[in-house]
C-alpha cells in the first residue's frame, strides 16, 4: 500500500464514551452492561496522546472492535462486491456508498471502496484532497498532484493494486481514488479481451482476498467502467427517488439491464432503494408506494431528504456518526440492516457481545427462579 502524499483529511478525531457509542449503534446493550465488557470483551479505553492518562472514551481507530460486537451489521462469511449504481444522477448513489462503507468499517468489516466515477465524488468524500496548501509552487502543486495513481495505472501495468489502496481515518476501511485517467481507462477497456471482466478479474477478485467487503461508486452514465462493476457485483444497489422525473428514466434502465443481465448471464442480486422521499408531500408518498408494489425488489425504508443527509456528506461521514438521535440516522441504520439481511453470506443473528450478554442474564435468571423454588 502506498504511503498517502495526499492525506486523508483528519474528519474525525472523534472519541466515543459508552454513551455515545450506543447511539451510533443504536445497540441493545445497556451502558452498564456495556461498561463491564471494557477491557475483556472490548478494547480498554484510549490514552490521551498528551499524558498518556486513561481517557473515559474509545478513539475513533478503537471504535471499529467495539460495533463488531455490539452492531447491528455482521461480518459476511464471504467476501461481497456491492455496486451502486443507475442511469440517474443525484439520486445519492454516493451518499449511499459513503453511509454504507463507513458504517460496515465501524462494525469492523474490512472494506474497500473502488471509485468509478470521473466526477471523483467518492473521492472527495472519503476525505481525499489535495494537499498542497503548504506548496507555493505551481510545478510542485502539480507534481504532488499528478503522483496519485489509480486504476489507469493498474491497467496500463505502472502501478500494482496495493500500491494504489489507500487509508483512511477507519483502520478498517480503505479506497481506490478517482483520478482523471479513469477517461482513458474508460477507452482502453474497449480493445480488450474479455472487456468486461477487466474490473472483476485484475482489481475486485484479488480484492476479495483481503476486504470482506468491495464497494464500487458508480457513475450514472452507463460505460464499460460500468459493465465491468456489473460483472464484478454479486449485489447492485439501485437508488430511485421519490420524484416525478425519476419515473420515465426507470423504465428505460430497467429494460437495458435486464438485456444486459441476460446476454452476459449475470446472477447478481438486485435492490432498489428509495431515496429523497419527501413524506409530507403527497406525490412523493404515492410513488414510494408505487415503488413498493411494482418493483422486484425494493427496500422498505426510504432515505428522506433531509438536512443531516446533506450535511453528513458534505462532512466526509456517515448520518449516524453525524448525528446519531436523527430521524435521518434511524433510516440509514434500518436500510443498511436490510441490505444486509438480502445477502446471504450474512448470518442473520445480531452481534456476540449482545448474545453473550443475553445469555448470562438468562443464567441469572434461572438462578434466581431456582433459588425461589427452593
Ligand atoms: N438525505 C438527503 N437529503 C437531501 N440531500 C442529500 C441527502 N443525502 C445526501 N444529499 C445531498 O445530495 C447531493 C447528491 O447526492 P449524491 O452525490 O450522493 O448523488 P449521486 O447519485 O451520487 O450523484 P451523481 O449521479 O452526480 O454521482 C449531495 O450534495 C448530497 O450531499
Ligand atoms: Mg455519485
Amino acid at each position: 500500500m502506498r504511503s498517502q502524499n495526499w492525506g486523508a483529511k483528519a474528519m474525525s478525531s472523534s472519541f466515543y464514551n459508552v454513551q455515545k457509542a450506543l447511539q451510533l449503534y443504536s445497540s441493545r446493550v445497556t451502558s452498564a452492561q456495556l461498561s463491564r465488557a471494557i477491557g475483556q470483551q472490548l478494547p480498554a479505553f484510549a490514552r490521551s496522546p498528551q499524558d498518556g492518562r486513561k481517557l473515559k472514551s474509545w478513539s475513533l481507530q478503537e471504535l471499529p472492535l467495539v460495533g463488531e460486537k455490539i452492531g447491528f451489521l455482521r461480518k459476511p462469511t464471504q467476501p461481497v462486491a456491492i455496486a451502486t449504481f443507475v442511469t440517474k444522477g443525484g439520486v445519492l448513489k454516493t451518499s449511499l456508498t459513503l453511509n454504507l462503507a463507513r458504517l460496515a468499517a465501524l462494525h469492523g468489516i474490512r472494506t474497500c471502496v473502488v471509485g468509478l466515477d470521473m466526477q471523483g465524488d467518492i473521492t472527495s468524500a472519503l476525505g481525499f484532497e489535495a494537499n498542497v496548501d503548504d506548496i507555493d509552487s505551481l510545478d510542485s502543486a502539480l507534481e504532488q498532484m499528478n503522483s496519485v495513481q489509480g486504476l489507469a495505472q493498474v491497467f496500463s501495468g505502472e502501478s500494482t493494486l496495493a500500491e494504489v489502496i489507500q487509508p483512511t481515518d477507519l483502520p478498517t476501511l480503505f479506497f481506490i481514488p478517482e483520478t482523471p485517467e479513469l477517461v482513458a481507462l474508460d477507452q482502453s477497456l474497449m480493445n480488450k479481451n474479455r472487456r468486461e471482466h477487466w474490473l472483476k478479474d485484475h482489481v475486485v477478485d484479488p480484492l476479495k482476498k483481503e476486504f470482506d467487503l468491495v464497494i464500487m461508486d458508480c457513475s450514472p452514465n452507463w460505460n464499460r467502467l460500468i459493465t465491468n462493476a456489473l460483472v464484478a457485483c454479486d449485489l447492485l444497489i439501485s437508488p430511485v427517488e421519490c420524484k416525478i422525473n425519476n419515473f420515465r428514466n426507470l423504465k428505460i434502465f430497467q429494460a437495458l439491464l435486464s438485456e444486459f443481465r441476460q446476454d452476459l448471464r449475470l446472477g447478481f442480486d438486485h435492490v432498489y432503494v428509495p431515496t429523497r422521499l419527501s413524506p409530507s408531500r403527497k406525490l412523493s408518498q404515492e410513488i414510494y408506494s408505487w415503488y413498493q408494489k411494482n418493483l422486484p425488489v425494493v427496500a422498505k425504508t426510504a432515505i428522506r431528504e433531509s438536512v443531516q443527509g446533506e450535511e453528513s456528506t458534505a462532512m466526509h461521514i456517515s448520518v449516524p456518526e453525524y448525528q446519531a438521535t436523527a430521524v435521518a440516522a434511524d433510516e440509514m441504520r434500518e436500510l443498511l440492516s436490510e441490505i444486509w439481511a438480502k445477502l446471504n453470506t450474512v448470518a442473520p443473528a445480531r452481534t456476540e457481545l449482545i448474545e453473550e450478554l443475553a445469555l448470562a442474564a438468562n443464567v441469572a435468571e434461572s438462578m434466581m427462579g431456582a433459588t425461589h423454588v427452593s
